[in-house]
This record gives structure tokens, C-alpha cells and sequence, in this order.
């Protein structure tokens, strides 16, 4: 099938590249011509582990190509999927639409034959409603079928989710859209993948309402987590415990720092500015966004009273700062609240990251980033273990710190309490007692 992704961002570059693998023709287009370009030579934009690989295959295989011609990618294509960005409104809660309302002009004066317009961006309900009223204002209703098709990609294991989905949600009234993209995902629904065909705007809300309650999910293990820190348990055993319920799940039950990223933090704010639009309270996510945002002030006190608030010149290292592993994102990551108030408060903050330097932190005096793993830990008064990279996994602390007195704060409880003690460690983690 001709496909054409508009926006080569996250979600376009990756579904594009994977469709792509998948045997159809793809053209990614996009406005920024710098970007188009390094991508014709197979040099990728974002960090995605396996993509750099599924590109120049593609490429040389000549399923896939780069564009910045809009008009001319639409005119060759029969699917066209929109996957530009829907940032938060700068000041704002709601979605920013400019770009996806930009997109939908532009479609409606290039539409020469039916086309199946999908928004795989995360947009809100009725968002479909409106992308087809601008294409009617200069096409018939037999011209396209707008329909919503959510992606459900996590970064750093994006192939994956794309070639293994749990769900294919596919919004559409549309017969001939719906045999169409059914065929179109025929390879993942061989492999076990359900195809779920609902109306527009329930798929609309799926994406949001799922962001919205893994974000709770992990926020509910979080406030666990505190209870047990009180009650000596281990939360691990609750998740573990908990998760065997089949209603409940094990996935997503990991306590740790505050969730972040580009999606969680962004969606559960637009879903509840979509709630209010239709005068609904969403008191339960509207919490989840407070003991969130309370979350990294929490483990701040944590670290304070470990070092016994005696903060100043203390060299703090943090292992890993991007809001999670496997990503070099740093989009509402913990490590922007938490390392910029330690610098403030006197620390010598180092951070080492498997993905590098972060312009974020590059304002700050005394946070340095360290070129390795034992640069950053050597002579380090609190090594704090921020993400989850198998990197941090099974480090030898004694011999990387060279510190009689080494404490350990691991965030992501990538340690046994136990094996930590037997080696005279200092040791804390989340969830598991707090002595
Ligand atoms: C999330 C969703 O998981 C995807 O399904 C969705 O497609 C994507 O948003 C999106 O809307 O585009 P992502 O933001 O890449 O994916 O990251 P996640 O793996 O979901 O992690 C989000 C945050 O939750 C991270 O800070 C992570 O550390 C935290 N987390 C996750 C936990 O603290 N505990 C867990 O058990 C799981």
C-alpha cells in the first residue's frame, strides 16, 4: 500500500520506518528540510534502539523515502497518516491543534482521489470532527475518510511495540476504510495483535484515557511505596503480589521518581481540558498530577535526610538523568527538578548518562557531566541511581567510589536491600523500609 506520514517526530518516523519493514511504500514527509535530508542518508534524528538499522534497509530496498513535498507525497499516496506534534498550549493545559489544523489546510487542497486520513498524533476527542470539516470547506464527502488510529509506542522499545501491539484500535465509521486498514495491519494481526474497530471518537479517547491510567497505575504503586517505606515492607512484593490479579496486571506497578516523558505529563493534562470542555470532573487524574508533581519534592526530602541536611559541597552523582532508560528524551524528567535544586542548594552534582550531555543542565555551575560511569562515582558522597539502564545494574561500588563511607540512594530498586548490606553498603531504595 502507498502510505505517506506527515511529521517525522517520534510517531511518524517510527510507524513510517516499521510500515515500511512491513512490505508497503512509505514516503515521510516534513517541513524541516535539514531533517529530510540526514534522513535520505540514514542518519536518524531521535535515540531509538534497532531504527538506524530498519531505515537503511529501507531505504535500499527502496520502500521508504524522505520528502519535503507535501503536495507531492499526498498526490502519490492513498493513506495518509498526520503525526505532528500537539504540544501543551504554552500556558496553557490543553493541546496545542495548530500544527494538526495546518496539516488538514493543506490536505484539503490536495486531495485528487479518495484518500483515508488517520491521526495517529494524540488528539482530542472530536479533534476528527473538526479535521473533517476543513477538508469538506473545498473536497465532497467521497473524497476521505478521516478516521483516528492511536499509536501506543513507548520510546526506546518502540520497534517492538510496533511489530508485537497488544491492540490496534482503528476509529471509523468508514466500510471501505476499515477493510482497508485491517488489510493494512493483516501482519501484526496474524501475529496475535487484536484489531479493535470502534467510532472516531472513542479512539480518540482510548489514547488518553490509557496514558492517563498507566500514569495513575504508577502513581497508586508510588503512594504504596511510601506506606511501606513506614511499615518496613518490601514494594516489591506488592507489585509483585497485586500484579498476579489478572484484572490488575503486573506491567507498570514499578515504583520509582516521578514518571515523565513527552506523553503522561502532556496527556493527562489535555485529557482533563477536554473534561472540562464537556463540564466533567476528572478528580482522579486531576490527583494523579498532584502526587506526581509532590513526587520529586518527596525524594528531594529523602536525599536531605540522608546526607543529614548537610547539603553544600556535597559531590552527589546521578546515574542516568533522561526520564527513563533506553531514551536520550529528557522531556519532564525527575532529574530537571531534583538536580537543579541540589545545585541550588550547594551541591557538586555529577551525572553520567549512556546517552550523553544535556543542554539542560549546562546553565548550572557545579553539575558537571561525566564521561563515565567511574568518573562520576569516584569519591562521590551519594550516588543516586536515577534510571533504569542495564549499565547500572551490576556495578561494583566499592571498587568505582573509592569512598570508605559510600551511600547509595537506588530510585529504581535495581539492588537487593539484602546483598547491598552483606557487601557494607549504605543503602536506600524506594519502597523497601526506610532505616
Ligand atoms: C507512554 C506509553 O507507555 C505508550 O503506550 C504511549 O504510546 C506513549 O506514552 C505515547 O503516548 O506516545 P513513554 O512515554 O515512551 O510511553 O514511556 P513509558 O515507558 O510509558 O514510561 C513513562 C514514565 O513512567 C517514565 O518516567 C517511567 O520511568 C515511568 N514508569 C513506567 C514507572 O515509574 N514505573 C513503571 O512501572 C512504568
Amino acid at each position: 500500500m502507498k502510505l505517506c506520514m506527515i511529521g517525522t517526530g517520534y510517531v511518524g518516523l517510527v510507524s513510517g520506518v516499521c510500515f515500511s519493514d512491513l512490505g508497503n511504500q512509505v514516503i515521510c514527509v516534513d517541513k524541516d528540510l535539514v531533517k529530510i535530508n540526514k534522513l535520505q542518508n540514514g542518519i536518524i534524528p531521535i535515540y531509538e534502539p534497532g531504527l538506524d538499522e530498519l531505515v537503511k534497509r529501507n531505504i535500499k530496498n527502496k520502500r521508504l523515502s524522505f520528502s519535503n513535498d507535501l503536495k507531492d507525497s499526498i498526490k502519490k499516496s492513498d493513506i495518509i497518516f498526520i503525526c505532528v506534534g500537539t504540544p501543551t498550549k504554552k500556558g496553557g493545559s490543553s493541546a496545542d491543534l495548530r500544527q494538526i489544523y495546518g496539516v488538514a489546510k493543506d490536505l484539503s487542497k490536495s486531495l485528487n482521489k479518495f484518500k483515508i486520513i488517520i491521526t495517529k498524533s494524540t488528539v482530542p476527542v472530536t479533534t476528527g470532527d473538526e479535521i473533517e470539516k476543513i477538508l469538506l470547506t473545498k473536497n465532497s464527502k467521497n473524497k476521505f475518510a478521516v478516521v483516528s488510529n492511536p499509536e501506543f509506542l513507548r520510546e526506546g522499545e518502540a520497534i517492538r511495540d510496533f511489530v508485537y501491539p497488544d491492540r490496534i484500535i482503528v476509529g471509523s465509521n468508514d466500510k471501505k476504510s476499515n477493510k482497508i486498514l485491517k488489510n493494512l495491519y493483516s501482519p501484526l494481526i496474524a501475529k496475535g495483535a487484536k484489531y479493535v474497530n470502534t467510532s472516531r471518537r472513542a479512539a480518540e479517547l482510548i489514547k488518553y484515557a490509557s496514558n492517563a491510567f498507566l500514569a495513575t497505575k504508577i502513581t497508586f504503586i508510588n503512594e504504596i511505596a511510601n506506606l511501606c517505606e513506614k511499615t518496613n515492607i518490601n514494594v516489591d512484593d506488592i507489585s509483585i503480589g497485586m500484579g498476579l490479579d489478572q484484572r490488575i496486571g503486573s506491567r507498570f506497578l514499578r515504583a520509582g521518581p516521578a514518571y515523565g516523558g513527552s506523553c503522561f505529563p502532556k496527556d493527562t493534562k489535555a485529557i482533563i481540558s477536554t473534561a472540562d470542555k464537556f463540564k466533567t470532573n476528572l478528580s482522579i487524574i486531576k490527583s494523579v498530577i498532584k502526587s506526581n508533581k509532590d513526587r520529586s519534592n518527596l525524594l528531594l526530602k529523602r536525599i536531605y535526610g540522608i546526607l543529614n541536611n548537610k547539603i553544600k559541597n556535597k559531590k552527589i552523582s546521578f546515574l542516568g538523568v533522561t526520564f527513563k532508560a533506553n531514551t536520550d528524551d529528557m522531556r519532564d524528567s525527575s532529574s530537571l527538578k531534583m538536580i537543579p535544586e541540589l545545585s541550588r542548594k550547594g551541591a557538586k552534582v555529577q551525572y553520567y548518562d549512556p546517552t550523553g550531555f544535556k543542554e539542560e543542565f549546562k546553565n548550572y555551575k557545579n553539575v558537571r557531566n561525566a564521561k563515565s560511569i567511574s568518573n562520576c562515582l569516584e569519591k562521590s558522597n551519594l550516588v543516586i541511581i536515577h534510571t533504569e539502564w542495564n549499565d547500572f545494574k551490576s556495578l561494583d561500588f566499592k571498587r568505582l567510589v573509592k569512598n570508605k563511607k559510600i551511600i547509595i540512594f537506588d530510585m529504581r530498586n535495581l539492588y537487593s536491600p539484602q546483598e547491598m548490606i552483606k557487601k557494607n553498603l549504605k543503602y536506600f531504595s524506594v519502597g523497601r523500609g526506610f532505616k
